[in-house]
This record gives structure tokens, C-alpha cells and sequence, in this order.
């Protein structure tokens, strides 16, 4: 299944709590009907007894966790009643399907994470808080296994991580499928596609939307390269760039033509472009360098991740040299949006208005430490573990109605542990309404996303609720932010057709 499990504390869905008052209305109505009800209560229990029989209809559906109870209207009070659940029945059998579920269909994992954090060995508690119960320490314990430790090691119910911010061009080491090969368990690389990404952008770390100021200098780009080496062509593009005459003051050791002691950003705000070159072109490798600049409000000219455009602010909003051959083109971009106010105003626009959603969106997950991201990546797995166990093979994930069946599904939101309970109906299994279902959870829990407080506050919006992606809990955030989306009500259908009690994970924005 590949998909991973709730928090064993569900909290109650609104649905049930509005259900209340309608339900001691119904109280009466209960005792009229329970004759009726004693009767339908032995064809229920009769269904739950003639499961195992009927294979066809279990093949049918799920592999493992299918469980039927048909709903005639009164029917649900019979679950009322056989689980302790307060008498009464009220709303309309699907709702009274959703209370059932939320009910039968919490799952209780063995291990409490309050109780018993995750634990990881080799490194430094360095985080404030994290939606797990999450341990760092830099040394083992005699008596008890670590769930993680950095460096590979030999104990299997230990996972090896690896964790490293370098181009993997560089260390050969860091390449996601050198790291698996090797034998590490989790790894925590720039790549967006590692287990827990580790980059170097934050909002925290660079002040994004720090004021424009004024582009005093003369030179069209400054450069801070204090290497002039690289596993890629930028010494040769910077000599480039001169011979089409674009003006570069440089401050590193790199074709130093100015002073490099100077506060990098400062000098940085003063200059139209900056030469952000990495020492090699790695997917998602970007670094400081990129976003000095747009601290800076100066534009960056970019060497480096070929996908860079992923990390643009807004569309045209930097310049990418993707190849020697580019240099020609770009250099005369640089001159005529230099020579333009107005169109180079219109590439620093996010600066006033404020960046994409996708920015954001990027961004945003680094909200949550990556050393908290590595705790809800490894209780999230050894929840899934426990799932695939024998407790687990009768959940019933949904419930069948006269009029349809509802689905029990689960979400968190990206960057936290817990899940939460929504439920579809089979006759608007379509992604508006997984949408709006999730909205209307989330808004009536008052959630507050999770990057609220680490954004730049001319950036974090009112109090209302956007959602930016939903994905299955699993994926990667490259696939979750760029790779991967439903193509279509058709396909959402069959994935919560394969995948029972399926669990999501949304992005706010
Ligand atoms: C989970 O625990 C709750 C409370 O302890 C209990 O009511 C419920 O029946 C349990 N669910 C399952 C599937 O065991
Ligand atoms: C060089 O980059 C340009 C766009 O920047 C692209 O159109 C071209 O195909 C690239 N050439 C090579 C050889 O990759
Ligand atoms: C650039 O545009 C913003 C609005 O997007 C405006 O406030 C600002 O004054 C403009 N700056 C210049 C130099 O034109
Ligand atoms: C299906 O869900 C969408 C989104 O919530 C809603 O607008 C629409 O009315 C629903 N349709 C039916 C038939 O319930």
C-alpha cells in the first residue's frame, strides 16, 4: 500500500457535534421504532457474520479491511447501541455512516509518541517544538535502540541517515540512489526527491521581503565567487559577461576588481543584477548565494540547479544562464532591463506585491525543522509498519448506504503529525469536493497553518484558509510540489478505491 496511518487520537468531527441536538429528537423516535430495529439489528449482525463467506464481494472491494454494515435509515442506531456510543440516532444515514466511522475506525497504534518521542542518536537537539514527541541526542543509551542515527550503521532496527547540504557533484555520497545503495535508510539531502529535504532557503534565515533600495551603482552586476573553480562553466560565463561589456564589480577572489570586505547584502541592494553561481548545476542545489539576492532586491543571473525557475519569486522574475550558448541571449536581457526602468521594475515586482503561491509554497516547508521533519518522517513509517500487522486488517475505512457508500479518509497538514477525519460520498468522489471537504475541516478546527508566524508579515495573508496542493502522505516534495497532481475525478476515484482509509497530506498557502 505505501501509504501511512493516522494519529491515534482522532479529534471528533464537526458533523458528530452537530448531530447532537438532532439526535435527542430522535430519542424518542428510537424507542417507537425498536421493535423494527431489534429485527434489523439480526439481519446486521447476520451480514457481519456472513463476511468471511462472501469472497466475491471481498475481492471485490478491498484486500483487507472490508466491512459492510447496509444502512437501512434506522439502522445506525443499532451501532449506537452495540458500541456504547450514546443512544439516539438523527441526520441522514450517511451522516450517521460518518459517525460510525469516526467512532469504529480509530486507530490505535501500541506506541505513544508523548511517552516514548522518536529518538534520534548524533546530533544536537537544536529546534524549539515539533508536532511528534521528537528526542535528539548526540550519544546511544545501553538499554534501548535509537529509531534513527546519523552514519551508517548495522543494527536493523536502527535507521542510518544521511544528512548533508553539499553538491552531491561534489560528494558522491549525497546522490539519493548512491545513499540507498550504500544502505542508508533516510536520507536528508538538498534534493527536493530526498526523504526529508534539507535546503538552505527559510524565512527565518533571509529577510525575503526586505525593502528595495535604491541601485546606486554603476556596474550592472556584482559577483562574490571566491572560488573560480566549479564543476561547471561560471568562471567562463563571468569572462564572458565582460567581453559583451556588462559591467561586473567583483568582491570575491574571483576577478576581484573591488574590495571584498564589505557586508555582502548591503552592498548586494545597490546593484540591478547579482551573479548567483553555483559550483555546480544540481537539481534543487541552490544555495545562499540565490537567496542573498533576492534579499538584496537584486535580480539574480543564475548558474546552477537546472530546474532554478522552480525557485523563481514570481514567473521573470530572475535570469537563468543555462548553457554557454545562453550567455549572448542573457547579457542582453541584463542591458535592456537595465537601460528600461520600468521593465526591470516589472521583474522585482514580487517585492512589492509579494511572491507566487509556489514561492510560498516552497519556502513554507522549511518552516518546520528538518530535524522535526525527520521525526514525523520516522513515526509516520513505523506507524505504517505497525499497520500492515494483523490488528490493523479489519478496518472498515468505509461505510455503505441505500444511497451510497462514504469514505473515511485522512489529512494533516504538511509540516505536522496528526491527522484528522473527513469522509466523501461516493455520488461526489471528485477533487472539488476533497477540496472543500478538507477546507471545511480544517476551518472548523480554526487551524492556523503552520508557516503563520515564520513568514514575513506583509505575506501571511488574512485568517482564511487556502489550500495549495493535497497529495497522499508519502510522496516526496518534489513530487508534491511539481510532479505529481490528479489528473482527473477518475483518478482520484480509483486511488481511494485502492487505497483504504487513504491519507493526505494538504499545503496551505
Ligand atoms: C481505539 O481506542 C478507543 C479508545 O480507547 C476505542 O474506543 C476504540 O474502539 C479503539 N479502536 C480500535 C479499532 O481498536
Ligand atoms: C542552451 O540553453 C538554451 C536556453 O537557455 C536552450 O534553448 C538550448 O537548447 C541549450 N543548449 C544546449 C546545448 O543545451
Ligand atoms: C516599481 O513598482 C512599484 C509597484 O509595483 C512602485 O511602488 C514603485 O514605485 C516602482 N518603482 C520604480 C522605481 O518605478
Ligand atoms: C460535490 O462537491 C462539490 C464541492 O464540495 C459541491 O459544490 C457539490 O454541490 C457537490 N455535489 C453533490 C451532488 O453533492
Amino acid at each position: 500500500m505505501g501509504i501511512f496511518t493516522p494519529s491515534s487520537s482522532l479529534p471528533t468531527s464537526s458533523t458528530t457535534t452537530n448531530n447532537n441536538n438532532v439526535r435527542k429528537r430522535w430519542l424518542h423516535l428510537t424507542f417507537l421504532l425498536f421493535g423494527v430495529v431489534f429485527v434489523i439489528e439480526l439481519t446486521f449482525l447476520g451480514r457481519r457474520l456472513d463476511l468471511s463467506s462472501d469472497a466475491e464481494e471481498v475481492i471485490h472491494s478491498w484486500a483487507h479491511s472490508f466491512f459492510r454494515p447496509t444502512y437501512a435509515p434506522p439502522s445506525p442506531v443499532i451501532g449506537h447501541r452495540r458500541d456504547g456510543g450514546g443512544g439516539g440516532g438523527g441526520g441522514d444515514a450517511m451522516g450517521r455512516c460518518e459517525e460510525w466511522l469516526e467512532r469504529v475506525d480509530s486507530v490505535n497504534y501500541s506506541r505513544d509518541f508523548v511517552k516514548d518521542p522518536v529518538w534520534v542518536v548524533g546530533n544536537d537537539e537544536d529546534w524549539s517544538s515539533c508536532s511528534v514527541g521528537c528526542k535528539f541526542s548526540r550519544s546511544s543509551a545501553a538499554n534501548k535502540k535509537p529509531d534513527a542515527a546519523f552514519g551508517l550503521h548495522d543494527n536493523p532496527s536502527t535507521s542510518s541517515v544521511i544528512q548533508s547540504m553539499e553538491s552531491s557533484h561534489y560528494y558522491v555520497e549525497n546522490n539519493i540512489d548512491h545513499a540507498r545503495r550504500s544502505g542508508y535508510d533516510i536520507i536528508m539531502t538538498t534534493s527536493l526527491s530526498s526523504d526529508v529535504p534539507v535546503g538552505y532557503f527559510s524565512w527565518a534565515e533571509y529577510d525575503i521581503m526586505a525593502p528595495m533600495q535604491p541601485k546606486s551603482e554603476k556596474a550592472l552586476a556584482a559577483a562574490f565567487i571566491s572560488n573560480c573553480g566549479g564543476h561547471n562553466f561560471r568562471l567562463q560565463a563571468l569572462e564572458m559577461l565582460e567581453k559583451l561589456n556588462v559591467a561586473i564589480d567583483s568582491y570575491g577572489n574571483c576577478h576581484r576588481n573591488r574590495d571584498g570586505r564589505v557586508d555582502k547584502v548591503k552592498a548586494l541592494k545597490h546593484y540591478k543584477f547579482s551573479l548567483a553561481f553555483e559550483n555546480s548545476n544540481e537539481e534543487d542545489y541552490v544555495t545562499e548565494k540565490y537567496f542573498q539576492s533576492l534579499v538584496a532586491g537584486s535580480v539574480p543571473v543564475v548558474i546552477g540547479a537546472p530546474n532554478i525557475q522552480e525557485f523563481a519569486p514570481s514567473p521573470g522574475s530572475i535570469l537563468h544562464i543555462r548553457n554557454l550558448s545562453a550567455i549572448a541571449s542573457v547579457a542582453r536581457t541584463m542591458k535592456r532591463l537595465a537601460s528600461d526602468p520600468a521593465a526591470y521594475n516589472q521583474t522585482v515586482r514580487w517585492k512589492y506585491e509579494g511572491p507566487s503561491d509556489s514561492f510560498k509554497a516552497l519556502i513554507d516547508m522549511a518552516a518546520v525543522h528538518s530535524s522535526c521533519r525527520l521525526c514525523i518522517h520516522l513515526a509516520t513509517k513505523i506507524q505504517e509498519k505497525e499497520q500492515m500487522g494483523p490488528a490493523f486488517q479489519q478496518r472498515h475505512c468505509q461505510c455503505s448506504t441505500k444511497t451510497g457508500i462514504v469514505y473515511h479518509l485522512y489529512v494533516r497538514e504538511r509540516g505536522r503529525f496528526e491527522m484528522v477525519s473527513i469522509f466523501l460520498r461516493s455520488e461526489n468522489l471528485t477533487l472539488p469536493a476533497l477540496e472543500s471537504a478538507v477546507l471545511a475541516k480544517f476551518e472548523t478546527m480554526n487551524h492556523i497553518p503552520i508557516w503563520k508566524k515564520e513568514r514575513p508579515e506583509s505575506i501571511r495573508g488574512g485568517d482564511e484558509l487556502k489550500v495549495y496542493r493535497i497529495y497522499p502522505v508519502g510522496m516526496t516534495q518534489r513530487q508534491a510540489l511539481y510532479t505529481f497532481r490528479f489528473n482527473s475525478d477518475s483518478e482520484f476515484r480509483s486511488h481511494i478505491e485502492r487505497n483504504p482509509c487513504a491519507k493526505f497530506e494538504v499545503i496551505f498557502v
